[in-house]
């Protein structure tokens, strides 16, 4: 209906320009014959003279008698009329002479010059013209501007309905439930994109709603956790810009917004380093979003420091869960985080599926219930082809890390539930923290009224061996 199919505009175009326009308006060869009767005559003037030239050939070699004269033509001198030396008795008066050569002379008459005058400018003229008709074709068509927006504005739509029909016709897509309601519900989701790529893409559930409306999803590297964020990000979208979903079945409330942080997109050139970037982003989100949108946070806290990213990274997921309460896909490699579910209503823990088989891990992409133990970032590293003795050496110090955490976690006992993070054991040990920390809590057991020197000695031997057992094991691991 409000579809203008502009066809006075095109019957225009039609009329004035040629069918295969040259390339720069100023050249000439873009308008129509019958468009104009003077540029006509001027085009006919360049065409027709050869045949002109010919005519006067013909006639001042029977005026002068010299059979040989001819008619030419030079970029530096012009036209002119040709006289081989032997004839040059013959030549008439009125003949000015333009140019001298070895066997020839070559001469210009006034009837020559006039005629070379007239094709010159009407090559010229008929380019300006050319010029100036197109100018005032354009300015017609500028003038209908709105219009022809119009109708690029209802071809747009168009074709974007018509692409969302196509693909859900072919891919099998299903109508989702748009509702007015909070929660999220996709049964059997799909990435459009990935499922491309990939042939056999693995498809997942997802729930949403008041009770549990921030998933943190750990998983092992190349496990297919930004895959399902990002998929829940574009299942949303789709729904609500009402095209059919990737999925079996779905029921999507409706959001205010769709806040992401993915990826690592660098910004070097504007002056941002990548952790920059990443806080800005995670911040504009903690500033906008309500408990109407939707925040799929990709691994925010990984461009610092393990503690300092971790810290970050708990503090977003904490606010996120109970002040904004957003729907939020909050995807990391802090298994730490895992904990918050225990404390904080709303906050849920899924993990991506992986089968470990002797020395392989085999990636399921399945999303379920429960918190990640284990990275397999060494593993992952090994078959993206880091070189095998990195690969080994890496090995070496994460068993060296783990064998240290079980120690120290032993010593100061409660501890133990710490599960996976290695690097941060890692860390721990080579600051010698929990040395201090085994000891301090050794320490504060101690009832110094109540202890007799016998005792204090043998708890000052119990205080110096806990506090060597852990620096060996540090000096072992950094070896
Ligand atoms: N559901 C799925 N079905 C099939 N293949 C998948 C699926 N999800 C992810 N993949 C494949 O796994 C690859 C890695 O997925 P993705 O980048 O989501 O992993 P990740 O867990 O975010 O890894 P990292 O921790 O390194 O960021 C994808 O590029 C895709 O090829
Ligand atoms: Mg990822």
């Amino acid at each position: 209906d409000a579809m203008d199919p502009l066809q006075d505009i095109h019957a225009e175009i039609q009329q004035v320009l040629v069918d295969e326009p040259r390339a720069l308006a100023k050249e000439g060869g873009i308008i129509r014959v019958g468009v104009s009767a003077e540029l006509d005559e001027l085009r006919a003037i360049q065409t027709n003279g050869s045949g002109w030239l010919a005519r006067l050939e013909q006639q001042e070699r029977e005026r002068t008698g010299i059979a040989n004269l001819r008619v030419g033509f030079n970029k530096v001198f012009g036209y002119y009329l040709e006289v081989t030396k032997s004839n040059l008795h013959a030549v008439p008066q009125g003949y000015l002479r333009r140019q001298t050569l070895v066997h020839a002379e070559r001469f210009i008459t006034d009837e020559l010059r006039r005629f070379e005058e007239k094709v010159l400018s009407a090559a010229d003229r008929s380019r300006l013209l050319e010029y100036e008709l197109f100018t005032r074709l354009r300015e017609q068509v500028a003038a209908q501007a709105d219009r022809l927006r119009q109708t690029a504005e209802v071809l747009g739509t168009l074709d974007v309905l018509c692409a969302l029909a196509e693909v859900a016709a072919k891919k099998g897509w299903r109508r989702p439930e748009v509702s007015e309601e909070y929660g999220v519900r996709i049964i059997e989701g799909r990435h459009p994109v990935v499922e491309a790529l990939t042939g056999s893409f693995v498809p997942n559930d997802l729930s949403l709603d008041e009770s549990t409306h921030l998933l943190l999803l750990t998983g092992p590297n190349a496990a297919g956790k930004s895959t399902y964020a990002r998929q829940a990000a574009l299942l949303v979208l789709l729904a609500q810009i009402g095209s059919f979903l990737p999925a079996e079945a779905a029921t999507v409330g409706v959001v205010d917004r769709i806040f992401t942080r993915v990826g690592a997109a660098d910004f070097l050139a504007r002056g941002l380093s990548t952790f920059m970037v990443e806080m800005m982003e995670t911040a504009n989100i903690l500033r906008h979003a309500t408990a109407k949108s939707l925040v799929i946070l990709d691994e925010v806290g990984r461009g610092t420091g393990t503690s300092d990213g971790q810290a970050i990274a708990q503090a977003v997921a904490e606010i996120l869960a109970q002040e904004v309460k957003a729907k939020t896909l909050f995807t990391t490699h802090y298994h730490e985080l895992a904990r918050l579910a225990e404390t904080i209503p709303g906050i849920a823990n899924a993990r991506l599926e992986v089968r470990e088989d002797q020395d392989e891990v085999k990636f399921l992409y399945k999303v379920v219930p429960g918190a990640a133990q284990k990275s397999y970032g060494v593993y992952v590293a090994r078959l993206a082809g880091l070189p095998p003795q990195v690969v080994q050496r890496a090995g070496e110090l994460l068993a060296g890390w783990q064998q240290e955490k079980e120690r120290t976690a032993l010593g100061t006992d409660g501890e133990t539930g710490d599960s996976g993070e290695s690097s941060r054991s890692g860390k721990y040990g080579a600051n010698g923290r929990p040395a201090a920390q085994t000891v301090l809590e050794r320490l504060l057991q101690i009832d110094p009224l109540h202890t007799t020197p016998l005792d204090a000695l043998v708890l000052l031997a119990e205080l110096k061996k806990l506090a060597e057992g852990t620096e060996r094991n540090k000096v072992k691991g950094e070896r």
